[in-house]
């Protein structure tokens, strides 16, 4: 399979032309806030957001060419992206992103709250300035879905008796919305049909679904060197993600140690180990499997060019962050 850099191929140079337009959009008005963005920035990322609003742009491209709108809209993105990392990062209390510290752990969490804030307002201002309704529209909506999801995360903490239900709704306005509405918002700029639009959102939710699903897998299986960010963290932290919620249903010891909030000494252990032994890690998969497929099918439509190649490839790719 494919690596991301390999894939988002078709877009490379316009990948490279946003990180230096991101560094100059961000400014040097306040140093230390500047400081802590740039800090992410530099680490890198897989850039995946802003590569899949560039990769529908030039698919979508008549003779191939890629407006400054469009450019404008996936660095658009990847701030909204940064900015919410920012902040998910003081609300889980994780020590590494992107493979370096934090930024409330380089800094403090005064100036990663202010940072995260800074970028969203960068990114709001630079939407209203595209001078487009529905794309002002669609990428605000996202920022309050990053807020509701967060917030609906933290009521859900410990709660053994939600349903799976609960947690997709949740994992849609964390990770879904943005890709969703960013893929709908590069439709809209290249004036795609209603029936089009549609298409584009339900690929880029799919897509997203997918991708957080493996997120979670990824915390129980992986480990941080891999991941560049902490492992383990999301039930440690009582987030009942898709493989719990799975190993619950074939468990019911897993409640008794979810509900008393791992106060007892060796139970975080062993729920772990209850849901990598479980059926739940390879039931999440197919869950992931299935949304994957269905971002596959959503995009078919699009005329042939090496960007419709590479977003055909894009779901098997998030999957293939499991092997
Ligand atoms: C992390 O996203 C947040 C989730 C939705 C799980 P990425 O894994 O795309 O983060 P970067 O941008 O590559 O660091
Ligand atoms: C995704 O949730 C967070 C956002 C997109 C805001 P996670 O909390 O699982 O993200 P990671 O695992 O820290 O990257
Ligand atoms: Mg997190
Ligand atoms: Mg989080
Ligand atoms: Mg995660």
């Amino acid at each position: 399979m494919a690596t991301v850099t390999e894939l988002l191929q078709p877009v490379e140079l316009d990948l490279e032309t946003l990180v230096a337009d991101l560094r100059s959009l961000i400014g040097a008005e306040h140093p230390i806030l500047q400081a802590a963005a740039e800090h992410l920035f530099s680490a890198g990322g897989k850039r995946l957001r802003p590569g899949i609003v560039l990769l529908i742009s030039r698919a979508l491209s008549t003779d191939g060419s890629l407006s400054p709108r469009h450019r404008r809209l996936a660095e658009i993105t990847e701030m909204i992206h940064t900015a919410s990392l920012v902040h998910d990062d003081v609300v889980d209390e994780a020590s590494t992103r992107r493979g370096v510290a934090t930024v409330h752990s380089r800094f403090n969490h005064r100036v990663a709250v202010l940072a995260g804030d800074f970028l969203f307002a960068q990114a709001s201002w630079h939407l209203a300035n595209l001078d487009n309704l529905d794309v002002v529209k669609l990428l605000s909506r996202v920022i309050m879905d990053l807020a509701d999801g967060e917030v609906k995360q933290g009521l859900y903490r410990y709660d053994s008796g939600q349903e799976l239900d609960t947690y997709l709704e949740k994992s849609y306005c964390k990770t879904a919305s943005l890709i969703a509405n960013s893929a709908q918002a590069a439709g809209v700029l290249s004036d795609q049909s209603e029936d089009k639009l549609k298409s584009l959102n339900f690929f880029g939710r799919q897509l997203g679904l997918a991708f957080q699903v493996v997120d979670d897998i990824l915390d129980f299986i992986g480990d941080e060197e891999q991941l560049g960010k902490p492992a383990a963290s999301d039930l440690a932290s009582g987030y009942l993600t898709a493989p719990a919620l799975f190993a619950l249903e074939e468990n019911a010891s897993l409640g008794i140690l979810i509900e008393r909030e791992f106060s007892v000494e060796g139970d975080l252990e062993e729920a772990l180990s209850i849901v990598r032994s479980s059926c739940a890690i390879q039931r999440t998969r197919i869950l992931a499997e299935k949304f994957a497929t269905e971002s596959r099918e959503a995009i078919r439509w699009l005329p042939d060019s090496p960007s419709r190649r590479a977003l055909l490839e894009l779901p098997d790719f998030v999957l293939s962050r499991l092997y």
